[in-house]
C-alpha cells in the first residue's frame, strides 16, 4: 500500500547537473528511474510542480512539462484538482516499446518478520494477549499527557537507564504489586524481556559465565539467546514444583534463566522450598538468577506469588514486560539489577541504543500513576478468566479424556492427551481443519513428543472461537 503523504507537498531528492545537458531530459530520466527502482511506489504523491521547481531551482513550466510527459508514458497519473501520483500496475518502459515492465518491489520487512499465518478458525497460539483490548484511548491520553507535560530536557539524550519518572513510578508499582525490592537507581528500562535478557547475557559473558541453565521445558527464546551470546544453555528439568534445584546444582551452571511465578509453559509455580533452595544455590555458587516475570499480573484462583527478586535482590536480575499486560508491540520492559551488575547492565544499554524512547516511557509512567494501568489489568483478568472457563468447559464437553493443568494464571494451559493419542497427529489433524494447536514437544530441549501434551493459548481468542475450535477437533483428542 502506498504511503499517503499528507501536508502541502512531500519533498523529493532529485539531483540535476547543469553541466550535463537539458534539465528537462534529466528530470524526466530521474523520475522514471525513481519509479522503476521502487524509490517512488504506486500511488505515492509527488511534490506539486511549484514546489519541485522551487527545490530544483527551475521554472515551474519545465516541471509541468515533465509531469505531462510521464503521464503520457503511463508512469504518473493526475486528476483535475488532485495531486500527481505514481500510476499503478505494470507498464512498458517509457511507452517507447521498451522491453519488460516495471514492478514496484515488494516491501521487505527487515530483520525477520513474523511468519505469515494462514487464517485459522481458532488459533490456540500462546503468548499473545487480547490484541483487540489494547487500551487505545488510555494510551492516547497517556501519550498526549506525556508530550504536554514533558520538560524540554525530556527531548535531549537522557539517562540510558530510562526516564527517572518512569523508574520512580515502576519501582513503587513493583514494590506494591510484586513485593520486589525495587530501587529506581538499580533499574534499567529496556525494550522488553528480549533486550533485557540480551544485555544481561553480554554482561555475564564478560564475567566469564559460560554455562547458563534454562528450564526444560522452557521458553525457547531464552535458550536461543543464551547460545547466541556464546554461552552453553544447559537444560534443567522442571517438575510439579518448578525447576529441579538439585539438577541445577549438578549442572555446573553459574546462572539460570527461569519463570518462577508461572513457569512457561507448564504453568507451575516455583514452590517456597525450591525458591529458598534456589537462592541458597546462588549464594553457594556465586551465581546469578535471571527471573522472567513475564505474566505475573494475571492470576485467578491461587495465592499471589511475589517476585523472586524480593528474596535475593543481590543475586537476581528480574525482568518485567508490558507484552502481556498491554501489548507486545509496545516494547517496554524493565530490569531490576543486583547492585554489583547494575552499572555494567546500564552501560550495555547505553552502548546498545542510548536508552529507550522517552515519550513512551513517560506515557507508561502516566498510565501507571493515573490508575489506568491497574484498571486495564482488572478488565483483562475478567476477560481471561471467562476465556479459561470457556476452554475448560469445551474440553470437559468435547474431550473429557483430556486433563488440563496450568489454568490458575496467565492465558495458556497445558492439555494432557489420553494414552494412545500422538501429539503431532493431533497438531497436524487440527491444522487440516483450520484449528491451530501446538505441541509441548517444541518447548522440550530434547523435542521428545512424550508425554503427549498441548500448550493452548487463549489470550487472543474469544469464547465462541474457543468452543468452536475444541468442538472441531474433539475426535482427535479422544483416544
Ligand atoms: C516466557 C516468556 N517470557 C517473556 C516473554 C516476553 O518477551 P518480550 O518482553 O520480549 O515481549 C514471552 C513472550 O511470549 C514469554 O513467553
Amino acid at each position: 500500500m502506498a504511503v499517503q503523504w499528507s501536508g502541502l507537498s512531500p519533498e523529493l531528492l532529485l539531483a540535476l547537473d547543469r553541466r550535463q545537458g537539458p534539465l528537462r531530459t534529466q528530470l524526466e530520466a530521474r523520475l522514471r528511474e525513481a519509479i522503476r527502482s521502487g524509490r517512488l511506489r504506486t500511488g505515492e504523491r509527488l511534490p506539486s510542480s511549484r514546489e519541485l521547481a522551487r527545490i530544483l531551482g527551475t521554472s515551474r513550466g519545465l516541471v509541468q512539462d515533465c509531469y505531462a510527459q510521464l503521464q503520457a508514458e503511463g508512469y504518473l497519473s493526475s486528476q483535475v484538482g488532485s495531486a500527481t501520483r505514481v500510476a499503478g500496475g505494470q507498464r512498458s518502459q517509457g511507452g517507447q516499446g521498451g522491453q519488460g515492465g516495471w514492478h514496484p518491489p515488494r516491501r521487505g520487512v527487515p530483520g525477520g518478520s513474523a511468519p505469515e499465518r494462514p487464517a485459522l478458525r481458532a488459533d490456540f497460539r500462546s503468548g499473545v494477549p487480547d490484541l483487540a483490548s489494547f487500551p487505545r484511548d488510555d494510551w492516547l491520553w497517556a501519550l498526549r499527557e506525556a508530550s504536554r507535560a514533558a520538560p524540554n530536557s525530556a527531548f535531549d539524550y537522557g539517562d540510558a537507564r530510562g526516564s527517572a519518572a518512569l523508574r520512580e513510578v515502576l519501582a513503587a508499582y513493583l514494590r506494591r504489586v510484586r513485593a520486589a525490592a525495587a530501587d529506581p537507581e538499580q533499574m534499567v528500562v529496556c525494550t522488553g524481556f528480549a533486550q533485557g535478557l540480551g544485555l544481561t547475557l553480554r554482561v555475564l559473558a564478560r564475567a566469564g559465565i559460560a554455562r547458563i541453565a534454562v528450564e526444560d521445558p522452557g521458553y525457547d527464546d531464552a535458550a536461543v539467546a543464551t547460545g547466541w551470546a556464546g554461552a552453553d544453555a544447559v537444560p534443567v528439568p522442571v517438575d510439579g514444583h518448578g525447576i529441579d534445584v538439585d539438577s541445577l546444582r549438578a549442572s555446573g551452571a553459574r546462572a539460570v534463566i527461569l519463570t518462577p511465578a508461572h513457569q512457561w509453559p507448564t504453568g507451575v509455580v516455583l514452590s517456597p522450598e525450591r525458591r529458598h533452595a534456589l537462592v541458597a544455590w546462588a549464594a553457594d555458587r556465586d551465581g546469578v538468577i535471571i527471573e522472567d516475570d513475564y505474566d505475573a499480573e494475571f492470576r485467578y484462583d491461587r495465592e499471589p506469588v511475589g517476585s523472586l527478586q524480593g528474596l535475593a535482590p543481590d543475586r537476581v536480575v528480574s525482568l518485567g514486560t508490558v507484552s502481556k499486560s498491554l501489548a507486545p508491540s509496545i516494547r517496554i520492559g524493565w530490569m531490576l539489577c543486583p547492585p554489583a551488575l547494575a552499572t555494567e547492565i546500564a552501560t550495555e544499554k547505553l552502548l546498545s541504543d542510548r536508552g529507550s524512547p522517552e515519550l513512551d516511557q513517560l506515557a507508561l509512567a502516566a498510565l501507571l500513576e493515573s490508575g489506568r494501568y491497574d484498571r486495564q489489568l482488572r478488565r483483562m483478568r475478567g476477560t481471561y478468566s471467562r476465556r479459561r472457563a470457556a476452554l475448560a468447559d469445551a474440553l470437559a464437553e468435547h474431550a473429557p479424556a483430556v486433563t488440563v493443568t496450568g489454568l490458575a494464571a496467565g492465558f495458556h494451559a497445558v492439555a494432557h492427551l489420553p494414552a494412545g493419542v500422538a501429539e503431532q497427529a493431533v497438531v497436524d489433524g487440527a491444522r487440516a481443519r483450520s484449528v491451530g494447536l501446538y505441541g509441548m514437544s517444541q518447548h522440550r530441549y530434547s523435542r521428545a513428543a512424550e508425554p503427549a501434551q498441548l500448550v493452548l493459548g487463549f489470550g487472543n481468542l474469544g469464547e465462541r472461537a474457543i468452543g468452536a475450535g475444541i468442538a472441531a477437533v474433539s475426535d482427535l483428542l479422544t483416544g
